[in-house]
C-alpha cells in the first residue's frame, strides 16, 4: 500500500447527536511549541492535538536540538542549553507554519538560517512583516540558496508598527521582543485568541507582556525565563467544523471545552442563519432544526469573522434557502474548494475575492479533491448532505489540522470512513 493515500468517504447521513470533545487548537500550540526554544529546561504542553502539523513542528524542534515526547495529548520537549538553529527545507515545505521558529531562534541564538517557506495551495504567503518588524528590533537578513539566514547580536526594543495584524508576524516578533533590550511596542497587532494564549505561555515563562489580544501588545525584555506547563487554548476552528457539520445534516451537538466567547461572530453568523448555539458548562450547545437561511458573510482578522471558517460557511450556503454573497479578505486565492463543491452540484459563481452561492435543497456525492486542511474538511461537511458517496482524496490535508476526525464525527452519527486509495 506505499503508494496508497488517505481518502474519506462520507454518505449522506442522518441528523447528528451527541458530543464532540475539542483538541486544543492547532494555530496555538504549534507556536507554544515553538516559544518554548526560548528557554533551557523541560516543557509541558497538555491538550496538544494529535495532528500532523504536531508531528512536523516536533521533527522540527528535535532537529535544532530539542527531544520531544506526544503520548496522548500531552507533548514534552526537553530544550537544551545549545541550539542547532537551522530551520530545514524539508520540513519548513511540510509546513509553513514552521517560520515562527524565526523569532525565538535569533533572539536565543543571536542567528538562524530559516528555509524560504514559498507559497501554500491557496495563494502566496509573504512574510514581508515578519522580517521587517525582526529588523525594527535589530535583525538583518540576507538570502542565499532559498535560506534567510538572520542575525542579531543582541536585539533592541522599539516600536513596531504593522502593516496588517498578521497572526504570523505578530507571533514573530512578540517572541523575539520577549527577550530584547527594553521595550517593544507592537501596533496594529493582531488579536487572535491563540494569540493570547502564546501571552500567556510566554508570561508564565517570565516574559512581560501586557495587552495581548489588543491592538498593541507591550513586552518588557527579559532574560530570566523558565520552562513551564501549558494546557493549549481549544480549537475554534476545530469548532467552527462541527457547528458546520450540525448545520448541514441537522440534530444537536454538545461541543466540549469549545470556548463561545472566542467565537462570537460566528456563533452570530449561525444564529442569522437559524441554528441556536448557547454557551453550556465547559463548552456549547447546538441545535440545528429545519433548512438553514442564506447570509451574506465577509473576511475580517479578529474578532472578524476568520478565514479559517469560510469553507465551512460556503459549504453551509451551499444548502441554505436563499442567495448568500461571500467575501474573502484574507487569502484572495482561497477559492479553489468551490469548484470541488460544484462538482457536488452546488450552485456557486465567483468573481476575483466575490462568490455568489445559491443554496440548493441536496448536494450529489462525487470524487472531490482536498486541497488544503480547511477545503478539505469543508467537502467532509458538504457530503453529509450529498445524495451517494463523496470520496474526498489528499485527506492528508485534512490530517493536518484536524484530531480524528473520522471518530469524531462518526460518533455522533455521519456516516464517514477512512479508505486507502491508489
Ligand atoms: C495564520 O496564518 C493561520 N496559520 C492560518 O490558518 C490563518 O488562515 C491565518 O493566520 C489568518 O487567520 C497558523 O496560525 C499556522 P497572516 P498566517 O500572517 O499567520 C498577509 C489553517 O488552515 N501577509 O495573519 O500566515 C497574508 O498574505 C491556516 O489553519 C503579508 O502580506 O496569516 C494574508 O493576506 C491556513 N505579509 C494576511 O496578511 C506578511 O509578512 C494574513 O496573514 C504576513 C502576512
Amino acid at each position: 500500500m506505499a503508494d496508497h493515500r488517505p481518502a474519506l468517504v462520507v454518505r449522506a447521513s442522518p441528523p447528528l447527536e451527541g458530543t464532540i470533545a475539542i483538541s486544543g487548537a492547532k494555530n496555538s500550540v504549534l507556536k507554544l511549541m515553538a516559544a518554548s526554544l526560548l528557554a533551557e529546561g523541560t516543557f509541558t504542553i497538555r491538550n496538544a492535538p494529535n495532528i500532523t502539523d504536531v508531528g512536523l513542528m516536533a521533527q522540527l524542534l528535535e532537529t535544532i536540538g530539542c527531544r520531544v515526547d506526544h503520548t496522548d495529548d500531552v507533548l514534552t520537549i526537553d530544550v537544551p542549553a545549545q541550539l542547532s538553529p537551522i530551520a530545514p527545507y524539508e520540513i519548513v515545505a511540510q509546513f509553513r507554519a514552521s517560520i515562527v521558529v524565526l523569532g525565538p531562534l535569533l533572539a536565543r541564538c543571536g542567528e538562524a538560517q530559516v528555509a524560504m517557506p514559498g507559497g501554500d495551495d491557496f495563494g502566496p504567503r509573504p512574510i514581508d512583516m515578519h522580517l521587517r518588524g525582526l529588523e525594527d528590533l535589530g535583525a538583518t537578513f540576507d538570502s542565499a540558496h532559498g535560506y534567510i539566514q538572520a542575525r542579531a547580536e543582541y536585539l533592541t526594543g522599539t516600536s513596531v508598527l504593522l502593516e496588517f495584524p498578521s497572526v504570523g508576524a505578530t507571533e514573530n516578533i512578540l517572541m523575539a521582543a520577549v527577550r530584547a533590550k527594553g521595550t517593544t511596542v507592537i501596533d496594529n497587532a493582531a488579536r487572535e485568541p491563540e494569540i493570547a494564549d502564546l501571552a500567556a505561555f510566554l508570561g508564565r515563562m517570565g516574559a512581560k507582556i501586557s495587552g495581548a489580544g489588543t491592538p498593541t501588545i507591550t513586552v518588557e525584555g527579559t532574560d530570566d525565563l523558565m520552562a513551564v506547563d501549558h494546557t493549549t487554548v481549544p480549537d475554534r476552528i476545530e469548532a467552527a467544523t462541527y457547528l458546520s457539520a450540525l448545520g448541514i445534516a441537522g440534530g444537536e451537538l454538545t461541543l466540549a471545552g469549545a470556548r463561545p466567547d472566542h467565537m462570537d461572530m460566528l456563533v452570530q453568523k449561525f444564529g442569522d442563519m437559524g441554528m441556536r448555539i448557547s454557551p453550556d458548562g465547559d463548552g456549547l450547545w447546538a441545535f440545528a432544526g429545519k433548512r438553514l437561511k442564506s447570509a451574506d458573510v465577509s473576511t475580517l482578522p479578529y474578532p472578524g469573522l476568520a478565514t479559517d471558517y469560510m469553507p465551512f460557511l460556503v459549504a453551509s450556503l451551499c444548502l441554505a434557502d436563499g442567495v448568500g454573497i461571500v467575501t474573502e479578505n484574507l487569502f484572495t486565492g482561497r477559492f479553489k474548494y468551490v469548484d470541488e463543491l460544484k462538482r457536488m452540484g452546488a450552485d456557486i459563481r465567483t468573481d476575483g475575492h466575490h462568490a455568489v452561492v445559491r443554496g440548493v435543497k441536496r448536494l450529489s456525492g462525487a470524487p472531490v479533491r482536498a486541497h488544503d486542511i480547511r477545503a478539505g474538511a469543508a467537502l467532509v461537511v458538504a457530503a453529509l448532505a450529498a445524495d451517494g458517496e463523496t470520496v474526498i482524496t489528499d485527506a492528508e490535508h485534512i490530517d493536518r489540522g484536524y484530531d480524528d476526525i473520522v471518530a469524531k464525527l462518526g460518533g455522533v452519527g455521519a456516516n464517514i470512513e477512512r479508505v486507502m486509495v491508489p
